[in-house]
């Protein structure tokens, strides 16, 4: 993986140990004799992909079938023996067949250095600045692509974005002043959906993210509004270590899903206080309904902490008195992603 121009916090991504300790429960040895039985279905399920890619079955629909095979098995088998089984699926021949899909091959590589970076997500966006990157691709790969981009999962995430905007523009019609602040805005692409930024209707929208190349886009997307890039890390935030002032709406898209619960705690903490008298909070996290979870762990190399409503209530009780907010937890349409609204009652 490629070193990033730039030092990544620990908050950065779900790193081996993170994923170890959250992701995998620190679980124990795996148990020997269900290890082999579950070693050999997914030997079964990445055999089958392989010897169809080499046939004329659809690529989008091996691909299915394969993330609904190895969703499957995650369940299954239990995450000790899921835990030893990734290794096995990245170093199997299909593997380069897979690799062949831009989205696929983007977030398996990391040539921005770390999971999750904004063109990953401008390419299952569909944003017209990843068309080259998939246009470069083989046939095969904008197959698997047209597969991958569409799955539920990416569909829940092209959602949120769309979510984000609603949020903004409520904000800001609400308040012809309106403050905004993003945290790990990437590459900030509600900005572009947002009607009330381009009516002039927003005093600031601050977009921080710790990757510079990531804020010269979003610079260079908004030369003359509202939007002011800020280098900036959750390590950072949780240390009060940028004086922004406060505002009518924070939100948080694509960084849970890497924060344990205490960092997702102390980080909505530092937020909370950065929250005006009736303004509100939101963030997201990609739910623990997604059937994406086995292909992304395993092909993409891109683990994630998945929540439930639940969860995200306990984020909020950890953080902030219930007696002082309102509280609205949801899920998008397709519920692969949970969102968490809390506003600070006046
Ligand atoms: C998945 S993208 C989300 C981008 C955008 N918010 C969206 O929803 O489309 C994750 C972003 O979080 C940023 N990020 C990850 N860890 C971070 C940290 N510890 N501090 C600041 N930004 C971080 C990355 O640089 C990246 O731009």
């Amino acid at each position: 993986m490629p070193k990033p121009s730039f030092a990544l916090d620990k908050y950065s991504a779900v790193t081996p140990e993170i994923a170890d300790k959250v992701l995998y429960g620190g679980t124990d040895a795996a148990e020997p004799v269900k290890m082999i039985v579950s070693r050999g279905q997914l030997m079964l399920a990445l055999e089958l992909a392989h010897r169809e890619f080499k046939g004329d079955t659809e690529p989008g629909k091996i691909v299915a079938k394969l993330a609904q095979n190895l969703h499957e098995l995650r369940k299954s088998a239990g995450l000790a023996i899921w835990k030893e089984l990734i290794p096995i699926a990245q170093n199997h021949a299909v593997r380069s067949y897979l690799l062949q899909d831009p989205f696929t091959k983007w977030s398996f590589e990391k040539p921005r250095g770390y999971s999750g970076d904004a063109t990953l997500l401008d390419i299952y966006y569909q944003h017209d600045s990843a068309k080259t990157i998939i246009d470069e691709a083989t046939e095969l790969g904008r197959d698997i692509y047209h597969y991958t981009s569409n799955a539920d999962s990416s569909v829940a995430g092209r959602e949120r974005c769309d979510i984000l905007t609603s949020y903004v523009d409520a904000a800001a019609s609400e308040n012809s002043d309106a403050e905004i602040l993003s945290i790990a805005c990437g590459h900030l692409r509600e900005a572009e959906k947002s009607k009330t930024l381009h009516s002039g209707n927003m005093q600031r929208w601050v977009a921080l993210d710790q990757d510079p190349e990531s804020l010269a886009t979003v610079q260079a997307s908004n030369p003359d509004n509202a939007v002011q890039a800020i280098e900036g890390s959750v390590r950072g935030i949780l240390g009060r270590k940028y004086k922004l002032g406060e505002f009518d709406l924070v939100y948080a898209s694509g960084l849970y899903d890497y924060l344990t619960l205490p960092v997702g705690v102390k980080l909505m903490q530092r937020c909370w206080e950065m929250v005006k008298p009736g303004g509100k909070l939101l963030f997201a996290n990609f739910s623990d309904e997604i059937k994406t979870d086995g292909y992304m762990e395993t092909f993409m190399d891109w683990p994630l902490i998945l929540r439930n409503a639940k969860d995200m209530e306990e984020i909020v009780n950890g953080s902030v008195d219930r007696n002082a907010i309102d509280l609205k937890v949801f899920y998008g349409a397709n519920r692969n992603i949970v969102y968490a609204e809390v506003t600070k009652l006046a």
